[in-house]
């Protein structure tokens, strides 16, 4: 039996570029208290176990908002697409169930996301946005390089009209840091 139907998908990271799973709407929306960290380490798509890279999780932060989006999945694909997900978020991350807010605040429906703890073995934590963007100018993994991961990033957010200081911050220093040659 389907967990939800319809069930709703919360991007805020590489989804918000990268679907790999049927819909039939996406929304804009946020998830309240929370907000868009590249903090997380990837030693599977954008890194490697010996190098990993730096990877977007949700931080609990009271009364921040991450903004993504929500793509809602046909009943018939939901397993699958779960079962899909569960296999690309697998290296730390978790399945969790966050309220949706539209750009009115209201709130009305779940979304389903993963998040990636403290507690789990690939968390890098914070850093300066130098030490972020220096780790992501060298790390690349077999999804592509950390840098791309972060340049599509930001750019989905600008195209979205979202405003994300700390993602723009890490992007500003890798294309400063690759327009004065630093790295080959
Ligand atoms: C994300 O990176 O935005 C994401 C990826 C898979 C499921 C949910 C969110």
């Amino acid at each position: 039996m389907p967990l939800h139907s319809p069930l709703w998908i919360f991007g805020y990271g590489s989804l918000l570029w990268k679907q790999s799973h049927p819909s039939t709407e996406t929304r804009l929306c946020f998830v309240k208290d929370y907000a868009r960290r590249l903090w997380q380490g990837s030693p599977d798509h954008r890194g490697t176990p010996q190098r990993p890279g730096r990877v977007a999780t949700l931080i609990a932060s009271p009364g921040d908002r991450c903004w993504g989006i929500a793509q809602c999945i046909p009943s018939e694909d939901i397993d699958a697409t779960l079962h899909a997900l569960d296999i690309r978020e697998q290296a730390g991350y978790e399945r969790l169930s966050f309220p949706l807010y539209d750009s009115d605040g209201k709130t009305g429906a779940e979304g389903i996301s993963y998040a990636a703890a403290e507690s789990n073995p690939h968390y890098l934590g914070p850093d300066s946005t130098e030490t972020v963007a220096s780790y992501v100018l060298t790390c690349q993994g077999p999804s592509g390089s950390n840098v791309e991961y972060v340049l599509n990033l930001a750019a989905a957010l600008r195209k979205m009209g979202v405003e994300d200081p700390h993602v723009e911050s890490i992007a500003d220093a890798i294309e400063k840091a690759d327009s004065g040659g630093m790295h080959d």
